[in-house]
């Protein structure tokens, strides 16, 4: 979910709705906005579906100074416009917005609020409530907040914000483990869960900690530790430009955010390496590094896709076993760690909680940490020892596309700065400027041949409720991305699979006409999976060839440039993500927000 609070500006609707487009990645299945105009007049308005349909209902009376605002991804209670946020206290005093989860919300209806009519099935309206039957028994609003803040279980995260009628031009703010910062404006304040959100109103942001409560008014901010003692801190300066997050002329960001992938990898080459071909990258990062026996990489979704390409590269390269781990799996059935362990994050938000409760467990036990992400000054950034920025961009679309290939790039930038460090003879001859300059250029050749993966999206895949992605190594990586990107925008449900275990049971799911990619990259294996592919075929199967220029077969649909082999990835996965965004949109789907999806999950 994504939430922005605003105070001490009479443009207040507008710079929640606002914010709350930018946020929409967070989630889209609701929306709702509460804004105060200090008069005695307060405006509740609350839509299911996107914030375009919340803007519609807002009309010209819903004006103010101070307001919050929320858009939904649900996890209590179902998608509708009682379920959305803001929630209301019994007596319409109090507002609040909620990121998160309260762990323990059905123990504290029933300790507390037997008596009380609920009007939703979520769990923040439970602590709305809770803090309204506070104060109804005499505590004052910030007494009544820390009150429910304390009785939050510790399985709970929140980012809240609250409003209280009674005191209209303030926000009260309260943060565990769910992101939130706090925005400095000219004669006011703004409240958001990522910067983003606010880079219209202001560039100077203050982080908030866990555990933290703030008041928060036009031109005052309190900021006090669990503790209740005031605390001081500076803002930082975000240097983004707000344009930077806007899709000009293409219809979707999933269209632009594909394309710009050549110009991620000119950029990555450009902060990373230097013109002699060495690598810029922190020494003590470098020291750190070396210093381990074996690295555990630990990521969600195509983060952690991102991460199997990055094990054979430090495997290969580098020489150091490396173990890639799914962050949810991970936080509560942790393996056996080596003597020496580091951990690298890969997170293109830097606030996926799942990696996050990982990296809050690493911090604990003590041991190193690196955070590769695309968002400075995240959370995940924040708390690791060390950070590596993607440089990428902002990426809106939710399916992620340059954020991938973003990662993979830095992984093979910091493997070879790695590996010659450790004056590792395969990390001392991997030209990695030449490679992935080479990589742009092949990128660039795809994105120019789009008209091509069109076509195929329509004759292979207009129809079919199923598929399947096979390949062997690292085209198996790419075979699980690639499937996934499939699923996540078009909803046919497909498979990564490494294509000599196909035929251990689920070649029983091949039909006449079911679609099979098959991605021959790697010179050793190519001919195994070309078998493969023949077996496929004999029971019914369309199978389309992705393969490269130098293991290329006559009649394969799709060639590849040729590349460094590790780094294969980086251009096969061009055509599965054309494929995907084709195969959406001919399907009449809305590409860049697919059903039940968040861009960023700030929940477990
Ligand atoms: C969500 C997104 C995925 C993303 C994953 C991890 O589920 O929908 O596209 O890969 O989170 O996100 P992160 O920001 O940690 O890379």
């Amino acid at each position: 979910c994504g939430i922005v609070g605003v105070t001490g500006n009479e443009n207040a609707t507008d710079i929640l709705l606002d914010g709350l487009q930018q946020l929409e990645y967070r989630g889209y299945d609701s929306a709702g906005i509460y804004v105060n105009d200090q008069q005695g007049d307060g405006f509740l308005v609350k839509e299911k579906g996107r914030i375009a349909d919340l803007r519609a209902l807002v009309g010209p009376e819903v004006k103010g100074s101070t307001g919050i605002g929320h858009t939904r991804w649900a996890t209590h209670g179902v998608p509708s416009v009682k379920n959305a946020h803001p929630h209301v206290s019994a007596d319409g005093r109090f507002f609040l917005v909620h990121n998160g989860v309260i762990g323990n919300f059905s123990q504290l209806r029933d300790e507390y609020l037997g008596d009380v009519e609920l009007k939703s099935d979520t769990d923040t309206e439970i602590i709305v409530q809770l803090i309204g039957k506070f104060a109804a028994e005499g505590m004052d609003t910030l007494a009544a907040f820390r009150k429910v803040l304390g009785l939050v279980d510790e399985s709970s995260s929140y980012a809240f914000l609250l409003m209280d009628k009674e005191q209209p031009s303030k926000l009260f703010v309260a943060k565990n483990k769910s992101p939130l910062l706090l925005g400095v404006g000219d004669g006011f304040n703004v409240v958001c869960s990522d910067a983003t959100a606010m880079l219209e109103q202001t560039h100077d942001f203050i982080e908030l900690m866990d555990g933290e409560v703030v008041v928060v008014e036009p031109d005052k901010i309190l900021i006090m530790d669990p503790a209740g003692n005031a605390v001081e801190r500076e803002p930082f300066h975000i240097d983004m430009d707000p344009q930077a997050a806007k899709k000009g002329a293409y219809p979707y960001y999933m269209l632009k955010e594909i394309d710009e992938q050549p110009g991620v990898m000119r950029t990555l080459i450009q902060e990373y390496v230097n013109e002699d071909g060495s690598v810029k990258i922190d020494q003590e990062l470098l020291d750190a590094l070396s210093k381990a026996d074996r690295l555990y990489i630990v990521a969600a979704g195509t983060s952690y896709h991102a991460g199997l390409v990055g094990k054979e590269l430090f495997e290969k390269l580098a020489h150091i076993p490396t173990e890639v781990h799914v962050a949810s799996e991970f936080a509560y059935n942790p393996p056996l760690l080596s003597e020496k362990p580091f951990f690298i994050f890969l997170t293109q938000s830097g606030e996926t909680a799942d990696s996050r409760q990982v990296l809050t467990q690493v911090n604990e036990w003590g041991y190193p940490s690196l955070t590769i992400t695309n968002v400075a000054n995240s959370t995940l950034s924040r708390e690791a020892t060390y950070t590596l920025l993607l440089h990428a961009g902002p990426e809106i679309a939710v399916a992620s596309t340059k954020a991938y290939t973003a990662q993979i790039a830095l992984e093979a930038i910091l493997v070879k700065a790695y590996g010659e460090a450790k004056n590792i003879k395969a990390a001392k001859d991997f030209d990695v400027a030449g490679e992935l300059t080479k990589v742009a250029n092949g990128m660039q050749e795809l994105v120019d041949e789009k008209g091509d993966i069109e076509k195929i999206a329509q004759d292979m895949f207009a129809t079919t409720r199923n598929a399947f992605y096979i390949g062997r190594g690292v085209d198996y990586a790419l075979a699980q991305e690639a499937a996934l990107k499939l699923k996540e925008v078009s909803y046919v449900q497909t498979e990564g699979f490494a294509s000599g275990e196909l035929k251990h049971g689920t070649i029983a799911l091949i039909e006449e006409g079911t679609p099979v990619v098959a991605i021959i990259t790697d010179p050793k294996t190519a001919a195994h999976t070309r078998s493969n592919a023949q077996e496929v075929i004999a029971r019914g199967a369309n199978v389309l060839f992705i393969s490269s220029r130098d293991v290329a077969a006559e009649g394969d649909q799709i060639i590849l440039p040729e590349v460094d082999p590790l780094l294969s990835p980086l251009v096969s996965v061009v055509p599965t993500q054309l494929l995907a965004y084709y195969v959406s949109l001919q399907r009449g789907y809305d590409v860049d927000k697919p059903r039940n999806l968040a861009k960023s999950v700030t929940v477990e």
